[in-house]
């Protein structure tokens, strides 16, 4: 089985790049089975109901999020009752949403995983214990198994993917919007790569309009970001999975950009 893992898409741009793109990698490369990062898709942060249905009718079959799970609150609701869409597992009791599950495509099933790392970021419950976890339930369902290690630092996410190897098909981080160049296959058949990178305007910074967030770092203000315009770039990757073993055998990093 081919699993795609499409990296945070933001705002309108990444969200053009996803409709526009996802086809032609479908098409191309057989892709069985689709995970979506889309943390960011409304408006740069956050997702909401239209968003979410854009990205399921262009091919995704899950979407996972982040730290900006909540940036629109009107949609507190709908993380609540869609299945499809994950919210990191390790929030606190009490949290809208579900951080786990498993999709059935093809006659296979596929369980999906959203953690959050705590280095340099919100103090949530400890992202290894609740991987573990879920991943000991997980599989007695299925063999395949992706987990998305939304986190800063990279240490964090290495470690994730080192302490699952050989319980998931794959770890892989998102959150920074920049890809990583180490993707691998550990030692015990886990598929690993630091960070997925973006699904977003290509003129930017990690998707947003450069003057603000120069401004921000020249004078400690909070300035209000705005998404870039533009083309946009998706960044994925690819991973082969042995359905017999849940096992990876193959990663492989794809970059496409529109025209
Ligand atoms: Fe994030």
């Amino acid at each position: 089985m081919r699993v795609l893992v499409v990296g945070d898409v933001v705002g309108r741009p990444g969200r053009s790049a996803v409709r526009s793109l996802l086809p032609r990698i479908v098409e191309e490369h057989e892709i069985h089975f689709i995970i979506v990062n889309a943390e960011n898709a409304a408006g740069g942060s956050g997702i909401t109901e239209p968003t979410a249905r854009e990205l399921f009718e262009a091919g995704a079959h899950v979407l996972t999020t982040g730290n900006h799970v909540w940036g629109q609150r009107e949609a507190f609701g709908f993380v609540d009752r869609e299945e499809r869409l994950l919210r990191p597992a390790n929030f606190p009791d009490g949290a809208p949403g579900r951080g786990a599950g498993v999709y059935q495509v093809r006659g296979e099933r596929v369980g999906v995983v959203n953690v959050q790392g705590r280095t340099f970021m919100q103090a949530l419950e400890d992202p290894f214990r609740t991987a573990e976890e879920l991943v000991g339930r997980l599989r007695e369902e299925c063999r395949i198994i992706f987990v998305d290690m939304h986190a800063e630092a990279t240490s964090e996410k290495m470690a994730l993917a080192r302490f699952l190897d050989g319980k998931v098909t794959c770890v892989f981080g998102t959150h920074t919007h920049v890809p990583t160049a180490d993707e691998c296959i550990l030692p015990g058949g886990t598929a690993y790569i630091t960070d997925v990178g973006m699904t977003g305007p290509v003129d930017s910074i990690i998707g947003m309009q450069p003057k603000a967030i120069i401004e921000r770092f020249l004078t400690g203000l909070p300035v209000r970001f705005e998404v870039a315009r533009g083309k946009a770039a998706l960044h994925g990757i690819l991973v082969d999975a042995d359905e017999r073993t849940g096992a990876a055998t193959a990663i492989e990093r794809i970059r496409l950009t529109q025209d």
